[in-house]
C-alpha cells in the first residue's frame, strides 16, 4: 500500500559483481522481483569503502546502486557512524586521535560517500547503534568507548552527532537521515535515551529525519508488543519510522530443523514487527529484511542458531513470507 518500501539488505561484493541482467541468477531474479529496496549489507561501511586513508572502493556498493536502477529500486544507505566494521586505519589512528582529527575524518568520508551517492538513496544510517544496552558495562550510553569517533569526542559526543547529520544533508539534501540500533523495537531504556537524543538533536537543528528498528529478533526471547507506542512518539518529533534489518533467528535441533510452532512463531514475529509500522501510519516508510534467503544470512556466522530468514537455502517462502504479504 502507499509509499511503503519492502526491501532486503545485499552484500554487492559478494553477490552482485557477476550480474548480467541477460542471465541472472535465481538469487538475482528474486532480489530484483521481490523488494522495492535494497540495502548495501556491508559495502557501504568503513572497511569495504574506505580500506586506506587515501584510497575509497566503491566497487561493491555500485554494484548495489546499479542492480536497484536496472530494476526500478531504492537504497537505503549504511551506515557512516558506527563501532563495528571500521577500517584497520581508523581503528590504529583513532588510539590518539584529537576530537578535532576525528571530525576532519568523519567529515571527509561523509562527504565523499554520501555525496557521490546523492540524489540515490532515500534514507541514510548515518548514525548506527551509538548506545549501549542496559547489559553492558555501564549500562544504556552512548558508545564513547568502543566508537572511534564518538571516543575521541567525547566531551561533546552530541555535537559531533549533529555535525554528521549536518555533514550529509549537505552532500544529499534529498536523503532522510537516520538513527538506527538493535534492541530499539519497543519502549525500553535505550529507546528512551534515543527519544531524549532525537529531541536533543532537533532542538540543536540538525537534520534528522529517521528513527530505524533494525529488528534482529530470536524466538529465544519474547518480543515486546510496545512497537508502535515506541514508534508513534519518534512519529510525533516528526520522524519517519523503519524497520531496517529484520530477521528472527531461532535455536535449532540435532537435526539442524525448525519445529513447526518455530516457524508459526517466526511468521507471527515477522509479521508484529511490519504491523508496528504500518500502525503509525505515513511515517513509517520502510520495512526491510536482512537478507531474504537463509544460505546468505549472516545469522549462522555470528550465532548458534539460524532459520532466520524469510526464504529457505533453495529459496522456498516460508510461512513469514506469506504472513508479511499478508499484512501489506
Ligand atoms: C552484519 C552483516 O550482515 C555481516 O555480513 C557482517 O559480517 C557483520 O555485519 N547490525 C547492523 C548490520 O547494523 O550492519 C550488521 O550486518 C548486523 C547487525
Amino acid at each position: 500500500p502507499r509509499d511503503l518500501k519492502i526491501g532486503s539488505a545485499v552484500w554487492g561484493q559478494r553477490d552482485l559483481l557477476d550480474h548480467d541482467p541477460e542471465n541472472p541468477t535465481e538469487f538475482q531474479h528474486i532480489l530484483g522481483s521481490e523488494f522495492s529496496s535494497l540495502t548495501p549489507e556491508n559495502d557501504m561501511k568503513w572497511a569495504e569503502v574506505h580500506p586506506e586513508p587515501d584510497v575509497y572502493d566503491f566497487s561493491g556498493a555500485d554494484a548495489v546502486v546499479a542492480f536497484a536502477k536496472a530494476n526500478g529500486q531504492e537504497v537505503r544507505g549504511h551506515t557512516l557512524l558506527w563501532h563495528g566494521q571500521n577500517s584497520q586505519w581508523v581503528i590504529d589512528a583513532s588510539a590518539d586521535w584529537t576530537c578535532q582529527e576525528a571530525r576532519d575524518v568523519l567529515e571527509d568520508h561523509i562527504r565523499t560517500v554520501v555525496g557521490r551517492y546523492a540524489g540515490e538513496i532515500y534514507e541514510w544510517d548515518v548514525a548506527n547503534e551509538i548506545f549501549q544496552d542496559d547489559w553492558d558495562a555501564g549500562g544504556v550510553k552512548l558508545r564513547t568507548e568502543a566508537n572511534p569517533f564518538l571516543k575521541a569526542c567525547a566531551e561533546d559526543p552530541v555535537g559531533l552527532l549533529g555535525d554528521a547529520f549536518r555533514w550529509a544533508h549537505e552532500a544529499d539534501p534529498e536523503a532522510v537521515l537516520f538513527l538506527n540500533d538493535y534492541n530499539a523495537e519497543g519502549i525500553n531504556n535505550k529507546t528512551d535515551a534515543y527519544y531524549a537524543l532525537a529531541k536533543d538533536l532537533l532542538a540543536d537543528g540538525a537534520p534528522l529525519g529517521g528513527f530505524g528498528a533494525q529488528g534482529h529478533l530470536s524466538l529465544q526471547y519474547g518480543f515486546d508488543e510496545s512497537i508502535a507506542k515506541n514508534f508513534e512518539r519518534f512519529a510525533d518529533l516528526g520522524l519517519q519510522v523503519a524497520v531496517t534489518e529484520a530477521d528472527v533467528r531461532m535455536p535449532l535441533g540435532e537435526d539442524g530443523e525448525p519445529t513447526v510452532e518455530q516457524i508459526a512463531l517466526q511468521a507471527e514475529r515477522y509479521k508484529k514487527l511490519l504491523e508496528g509500522c504500518l500502525d503509525v501510519g505515513p511515517a513509517c516508510s520502510s520495512y526491510t529484511v536482512w537478507g531474504f534467503d537463509d544460505a546468505r544470512s549472516w545469522v549462522p556466522g555470528v550465532f548458534p542458531e539460524g532459520y532466520a530468514t524469510i526464504m529457505t537455502e533453495e529459496f522456498q517462502k516460508k510461512p513469514a513470507y506469506h504472513a508479511l504479504l499478508e499484512s501489506l
